[in-house]
Protein backbone atom coordinates (compact mmCIF):
# COMPACT_ATOMS: atom_id res chain seq x y z
CA UNK A 1 0.00 0.00 0.00
CA UNK A 2 1.17 3.32 -0.43
CA UNK A 3 1.11 6.21 2.35
CA UNK A 4 -1.27 8.82 1.93
CA UNK A 5 1.07 11.71 0.39
CA UNK A 6 -1.29 14.49 -0.03
CA UNK A 7 -3.41 16.22 2.95
CA UNK A 8 -7.16 15.04 2.35
CA UNK A 9 -9.23 18.64 1.81
CA UNK A 10 -11.66 16.70 4.57
CA UNK A 11 -9.21 15.81 6.99
CA UNK A 12 -9.96 16.99 10.67
CA UNK A 13 -7.62 19.23 12.29
CA UNK A 14 -6.06 16.87 15.14
CA UNK A 15 -6.93 19.13 18.00
CA UNK A 16 -7.17 16.33 20.64
CA UNK A 17 -5.41 13.81 22.22
CA UNK A 18 -8.12 11.77 21.21
CA UNK A 19 -7.66 12.62 17.46
CA UNK A 20 -3.57 12.14 18.21
CA UNK A 21 -4.23 8.48 19.31
CA UNK A 22 -6.12 8.17 15.99
CA UNK A 23 -4.13 9.08 13.74
CA UNK A 24 -0.90 7.41 15.56
CA UNK A 25 -2.47 4.03 15.47
CA UNK A 26 -3.65 4.53 11.48
CA UNK A 27 0.43 5.34 10.97
CA UNK A 28 1.51 2.82 12.68
CA UNK A 29 0.02 0.09 10.75
CA UNK A 30 0.72 2.03 7.42
CA UNK A 31 4.27 2.18 8.85
CA UNK A 32 4.50 -1.30 9.52
CA UNK A 33 2.82 -2.29 5.99
CA UNK A 34 5.09 -0.34 4.22
CA UNK A 35 8.51 -0.73 5.93
CA UNK A 36 8.05 -4.42 6.59
CA UNK A 37 10.89 -5.92 8.10
CA UNK A 38 13.32 -3.80 6.39
CA UNK A 39 15.50 -0.62 7.80
CA UNK A 40 14.73 3.11 7.92
CA UNK A 41 17.60 5.37 8.83
CA UNK A 42 16.25 8.80 10.04
CA UNK A 43 18.73 11.95 11.00
CA UNK A 44 17.67 13.02 14.52
CA UNK A 45 18.46 16.62 15.56
CA UNK A 46 16.30 16.85 18.58
CA UNK A 47 13.82 19.22 16.90
CA UNK A 48 10.14 19.10 16.94
CA UNK A 49 9.40 17.12 13.38
CA UNK A 50 12.20 14.77 13.88
CA UNK A 51 11.97 13.86 17.10
CA UNK A 52 7.80 13.14 16.47
CA UNK A 53 9.16 11.09 13.71
CA UNK A 54 11.44 9.17 15.38
CA UNK A 55 8.79 8.33 18.45
CA UNK A 56 6.64 7.20 15.71
CA UNK A 57 8.77 4.97 14.12
CA UNK A 58 10.12 3.29 17.14
CA UNK A 59 6.38 2.71 18.10
CA UNK A 60 6.32 1.04 14.62
CA UNK A 61 9.12 -0.56 13.80
CA UNK A 62 11.03 -0.76 17.18
CA UNK A 63 14.92 -0.84 16.29
CA UNK A 64 14.54 -1.30 12.99
CA UNK A 65 15.05 2.50 12.88
CA UNK A 66 18.19 3.69 13.18
CA UNK A 67 18.83 7.45 14.23
CA UNK A 68 21.58 8.89 13.81
CA UNK A 69 22.33 11.93 15.82
CA UNK A 70 24.89 14.72 14.47
CA UNK A 71 26.35 16.97 16.98
CA UNK A 72 27.63 19.70 15.09
CA UNK A 73 29.18 21.82 17.45
CA UNK A 74 26.23 24.11 17.05
CA UNK A 75 23.30 22.85 19.41
CA UNK A 76 22.21 24.67 22.52
CA UNK A 77 23.29 23.65 26.08
CA UNK A 78 22.02 19.94 26.95
CA UNK A 79 20.56 18.95 23.58
CA UNK A 80 22.80 16.44 22.63
CA UNK A 81 22.62 15.01 26.21
CA UNK A 82 18.55 15.31 26.16
CA UNK A 83 18.22 13.71 22.61
CA UNK A 84 20.69 10.37 23.91
CA UNK A 85 18.33 10.54 26.76
CA UNK A 86 15.20 10.56 25.31
CA UNK A 87 15.64 8.80 22.73
CA UNK A 88 18.76 5.68 23.77
CA UNK A 89 17.93 5.50 27.64
CA UNK A 90 14.12 5.84 27.56
CA UNK A 91 12.81 4.47 24.28
CA UNK A 92 15.39 2.17 23.62
CA UNK A 93 16.05 3.44 19.95
CA UNK A 94 18.93 2.24 17.59
CA UNK A 95 20.89 5.70 18.32
CA UNK A 96 23.85 6.69 16.69
CA UNK A 97 25.52 9.66 17.94
CA UNK A 98 28.26 11.27 15.82
CA UNK A 99 30.61 13.92 18.12
CA UNK A 100 31.59 15.88 14.69
CA UNK A 101 32.11 19.26 16.87
CA UNK A 102 35.80 19.27 15.56
CA UNK A 103 35.39 18.66 11.82
CA UNK A 104 32.82 21.50 11.88
CA UNK A 105 34.29 24.17 13.83
CA UNK A 106 37.75 23.45 12.40
CA UNK A 107 36.16 23.82 8.89
CA UNK A 108 34.38 26.88 10.19
CA UNK A 109 37.51 28.68 11.47
CA UNK A 110 37.72 32.50 9.80
CA UNK A 111 35.09 32.45 7.73
CA UNK A 112 33.21 35.49 7.83
CA UNK A 113 30.53 35.23 5.12
CA UNK A 114 26.85 34.47 6.51
CA UNK A 115 26.19 32.33 3.33
CA UNK A 116 29.37 30.76 3.36
CA UNK A 117 28.86 29.65 6.75
CA UNK A 118 25.57 28.42 6.14
CA UNK A 119 26.80 26.03 3.06
CA UNK A 120 29.68 24.21 4.84
CA UNK A 121 27.27 23.64 7.84
CA UNK A 122 25.07 21.97 5.20
CA UNK A 123 27.22 20.42 3.31
CA UNK A 124 29.46 18.88 5.89
CA UNK A 125 26.07 17.76 7.85
CA UNK A 126 25.40 16.00 4.55
CA UNK A 127 28.89 14.13 4.60
CA UNK A 128 28.81 12.82 8.02
CA UNK A 129 25.48 11.48 7.79
CA UNK A 130 26.70 9.74 3.87
CA UNK A 131 29.53 8.46 5.92
CA UNK A 132 27.51 6.93 8.93
CA UNK A 133 25.09 6.01 6.20
CA UNK A 134 27.33 3.79 4.29
CA UNK A 135 28.44 2.32 7.57
CA UNK A 136 25.53 0.65 7.68
CA UNK A 137 24.07 -3.04 5.74
CA UNK A 138 20.51 -3.56 4.78
CA UNK A 139 19.14 0.04 5.00
CA UNK A 140 16.36 0.48 2.45
CA UNK A 141 14.02 3.77 3.53
CA UNK A 142 15.14 7.37 4.66
CA UNK A 143 12.41 9.19 7.48
CA UNK A 144 12.08 12.57 6.84
CA UNK A 145 10.38 14.80 9.11
CA UNK A 146 8.83 16.89 6.23
CA UNK A 147 5.42 18.72 7.05
CA UNK A 148 2.56 19.80 5.37
CA UNK A 149 4.12 23.52 5.12
CA UNK A 150 6.85 22.35 3.79
CA UNK A 151 5.29 20.79 0.42
CA UNK A 152 3.18 23.90 0.49
CA UNK A 153 5.31 26.15 0.38
CA UNK A 154 7.73 24.36 -1.71
CA UNK A 155 4.51 24.38 -4.42
CA UNK A 156 4.54 28.24 -4.16
CA UNK A 157 8.01 28.68 -4.89
CA UNK A 158 9.31 29.67 -1.51
CA UNK A 159 11.22 27.07 -0.06
CA UNK A 160 12.95 24.32 -1.58
CA UNK A 161 12.07 21.25 -0.07
CA UNK A 162 15.02 19.01 -0.08
CA UNK A 163 13.98 15.36 -0.73
CA UNK A 164 16.22 12.60 0.29
CA UNK A 165 18.32 15.25 2.78
CA UNK A 166 20.60 16.10 -0.41
CA UNK A 167 22.37 13.10 -0.18
CA UNK A 168 24.81 11.81 -2.84
CA UNK A 169 23.48 10.21 -5.93
CA UNK A 170 24.70 6.93 -5.44
CA UNK A 171 22.60 6.81 -1.84
CA UNK A 172 19.27 5.61 -3.05
CA UNK A 173 16.39 5.31 -0.32
CA UNK A 174 12.70 5.02 -0.15
CA UNK A 175 11.19 7.87 1.77
CA UNK A 176 8.95 7.86 4.88
CA UNK A 177 7.03 10.47 5.90
CA UNK A 178 5.07 10.30 8.52
CA UNK A 179 4.03 13.31 9.65
CA UNK A 180 4.14 14.76 5.91
CA UNK A 181 0.47 15.93 6.09
CA UNK A 182 0.45 17.37 8.95
CA UNK A 183 0.19 21.31 9.94
CA UNK A 184 2.64 21.93 12.91
CA UNK A 185 0.53 22.61 16.18
CA UNK A 186 -0.70 18.72 14.85
CA UNK A 187 3.14 17.47 14.93
CA UNK A 188 3.00 18.84 18.58
CA UNK A 189 0.00 17.18 19.24
CA UNK A 190 1.08 13.45 18.30
CA UNK A 191 4.48 13.98 19.86
CA UNK A 192 2.80 14.75 23.29
CA UNK A 193 0.11 12.04 22.67
CA UNK A 194 3.37 9.77 21.91
CA UNK A 195 5.24 10.69 25.06
CA UNK A 196 7.88 12.99 24.20
CA UNK A 197 9.13 15.82 26.79
CA UNK A 198 7.14 19.44 26.91
CA UNK A 199 10.22 21.28 25.95
CA UNK A 200 11.16 19.32 23.06
CA UNK A 201 7.07 18.96 21.34
CA UNK A 202 6.85 23.42 22.56
CA UNK A 203 10.52 24.04 21.66
CA UNK A 204 11.11 27.44 20.16
CA UNK A 205 11.93 27.59 16.67
CA UNK A 206 15.99 27.37 16.34
CA UNK A 207 17.55 27.58 12.68
CA UNK A 208 19.27 24.62 11.36
CA UNK A 209 22.48 26.04 11.34
CA UNK A 210 22.06 26.48 15.12
CA UNK A 211 24.04 29.10 17.39
CA UNK A 212 26.22 29.35 14.73
CA UNK A 213 24.31 32.34 13.08
CA UNK A 214 24.08 33.72 16.67
CA UNK A 215 27.89 33.81 16.35
CA UNK A 216 27.91 36.46 13.70
CA UNK A 217 31.41 36.56 11.91
CA UNK A 218 33.87 34.00 12.10
CA UNK A 219 32.94 31.50 14.66
CA UNK A 220 35.49 31.05 17.49
CA UNK A 221 35.28 28.53 20.41
CA UNK A 222 35.16 30.74 23.22
CA UNK A 223 32.63 33.21 21.74
CA UNK A 224 30.62 30.07 20.89
CA UNK A 225 30.39 28.84 23.97
CA UNK A 226 29.31 32.70 25.28
CA UNK A 227 26.56 32.33 23.14
CA UNK A 228 25.73 28.68 24.07
CA UNK A 229 26.27 29.82 27.89
CA UNK A 230 23.87 33.16 27.73
CA UNK A 231 21.41 31.44 25.94
CA UNK A 232 20.86 28.72 28.46
CA UNK A 233 20.70 31.60 31.41
CA UNK A 234 17.85 33.03 29.01
CA UNK A 235 15.75 29.39 28.31
CA UNK A 236 16.07 29.14 31.90
CA UNK A 237 15.02 32.16 33.24
CA UNK A 238 12.14 32.16 30.81
CA UNK A 239 11.00 28.91 31.72
CA UNK A 240 11.42 30.18 35.73
CA UNK A 241 9.08 33.68 34.86
CA UNK A 242 6.72 31.88 33.26
CA UNK A 243 7.13 32.46 29.82
CA UNK A 244 8.44 29.45 27.84
CA UNK A 245 5.59 28.67 25.63
CA UNK A 246 4.03 32.35 25.84
CA UNK A 247 7.13 34.27 23.96
CA UNK A 248 7.40 32.73 20.17
CA UNK A 249 11.49 32.41 20.29
CA UNK A 250 14.36 33.95 22.19
CA UNK A 251 17.87 33.81 21.87
CA UNK A 252 21.53 35.51 22.51
CA UNK A 253 23.35 37.22 20.09
CA UNK A 254 27.13 37.51 20.93
CA UNK A 255 28.73 40.30 18.19
CA UNK A 256 32.56 40.13 17.62
CA UNK A 257 33.68 43.68 18.92
CA UNK A 258 34.78 44.22 22.27
CA UNK A 259 34.38 46.62 24.85
CA UNK A 260 35.95 48.44 27.82
CA UNK A 261 34.35 46.85 31.26
CA UNK A 262 35.89 46.87 34.65
CA UNK A 263 35.66 43.68 37.06
CA UNK A 264 36.98 42.93 40.82
CA UNK A 265 38.32 46.49 40.35
CA UNK A 266 40.44 45.52 37.09
CA UNK A 267 39.83 46.68 33.54
CA UNK A 268 38.22 44.20 31.34
CA UNK A 269 37.74 44.06 27.20
CA UNK A 270 35.02 41.48 26.71
CA UNK A 271 32.13 41.06 24.40
CA UNK A 272 28.39 42.16 24.94
CA UNK A 273 25.38 40.46 25.00
CA UNK A 274 22.69 40.74 22.97
CA UNK A 275 19.42 39.24 23.83
CA UNK A 276 16.59 39.18 21.23
CA UNK A 277 12.83 37.93 22.39
CA UNK A 278 9.98 38.21 19.57
CA UNK A 279 6.43 37.41 18.36
CA UNK A 280 4.75 36.49 15.54
CA UNK A 281 2.34 34.16 14.00
CA UNK A 282 3.96 34.13 10.42
CA UNK A 283 7.87 34.90 10.60
CA UNK A 284 7.36 37.45 8.04
CA UNK A 285 6.71 40.50 10.29
CA UNK A 286 7.47 40.05 14.17
CA UNK A 287 7.30 42.21 17.42
CA UNK A 288 9.02 42.56 20.18
CA UNK A 289 8.60 41.03 23.29
CA UNK A 290 8.70 43.58 25.99
CA UNK A 291 10.55 42.17 29.30
CA UNK A 292 9.71 43.16 33.00
CA UNK A 293 12.72 46.16 34.41
CA UNK A 294 13.32 42.95 36.72
CA UNK A 295 13.58 40.45 34.50
CA UNK A 296 16.00 42.45 32.21
CA UNK A 297 18.25 43.60 35.55
CA UNK A 298 18.40 40.11 37.21
CA UNK A 299 19.45 38.75 33.07
CA UNK A 300 21.95 41.47 32.97
CA UNK A 301 23.13 40.39 36.47
CA UNK A 302 23.52 36.64 35.69
CA UNK A 303 24.92 36.83 32.35
CA UNK A 304 27.98 39.26 33.18
CA UNK A 305 29.05 37.65 36.32
CA UNK A 306 28.18 33.87 35.01
CA UNK A 307 29.49 33.88 31.57
CA UNK A 308 32.93 34.04 30.74
CA UNK A 309 34.00 36.78 28.19
CA UNK A 310 31.00 39.12 28.80
CA UNK A 311 31.19 42.29 30.29
CA UNK A 312 27.76 44.11 28.77
CA UNK A 313 23.98 42.98 28.47
CA UNK A 314 22.25 45.12 25.18
CA UNK A 315 18.63 44.27 23.91
CA UNK A 316 17.33 44.02 20.72
CA UNK A 317 14.21 45.95 19.98
CA UNK A 318 14.20 45.81 16.65
CA UNK A 319 10.76 44.65 14.69
CA UNK A 320 10.82 42.69 11.65
CA UNK A 321 11.41 44.70 9.18
CA UNK A 322 13.43 46.54 9.11
CA UNK A 323 15.34 43.75 10.97
CA UNK A 324 15.22 39.94 10.52
CA UNK A 325 14.91 37.79 13.29
CA UNK A 326 18.35 36.33 12.97
CA UNK A 327 21.60 38.28 12.54
CA UNK A 328 22.88 36.18 9.97
P1 LIG B 1 14.72 35.39 9.70
O1 LIG B 1 16.09 35.62 10.29
O2 LIG B 1 14.77 35.02 8.25
O3 LIG B 1 14.15 34.11 10.46
O4 LIG B 1 13.78 36.53 9.96
C1 LIG B 1 12.83 33.67 10.35
C2 LIG B 1 12.67 32.38 11.12
O5 LIG B 1 13.38 31.31 10.48
C3 LIG B 1 14.38 30.80 11.35
N1 LIG B 1 15.58 30.58 10.54
C4 LIG B 1 15.98 29.39 10.06
N2 LIG B 1 15.45 28.16 10.22
N3 LIG B 1 17.20 27.26 8.90
C5 LIG B 1 16.08 27.10 9.64
O6 LIG B 1 15.62 25.96 9.77
C6 LIG B 1 17.78 28.46 8.71
O7 LIG B 1 18.80 28.57 8.05
C7 LIG B 1 17.13 29.58 9.32
N4 LIG B 1 17.40 30.91 9.35
C8 LIG B 1 16.44 31.50 10.09
C9 LIG B 1 14.60 31.84 12.41
O8 LIG B 1 15.12 31.30 13.62
C10 LIG B 1 13.23 32.44 12.54
O9 LIG B 1 12.39 31.65 13.37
Amino acid sequence: MNPITVRPADMVRITTPALAEKYIESQISDLREQIGDKKVLLALSGGVDSSVVAALLIKAVGRQLVCVHVNHGLLRKGEPEQVIKVFRDEMNADLIYVDAVDRFLDKLAGVTDPEQKRKIIGAEFIEVFAEEARKLDGIQFLAQGTIWPDILESEAGIKAHHNAGGLPEDMKFELVEPVRILFKDEVRMVGKALGLPDNMVFRQPFPGPGLGVRCPGAITRDRLEAVRESDAILREEFANNGLEGKVWQYFTVVPDFKSTGIKNGKRTFDWPCIIRAINTTDVMEVTVEHLSDALIDHLVKRITTEVPGINRVLFDYTPKPPATVEYE
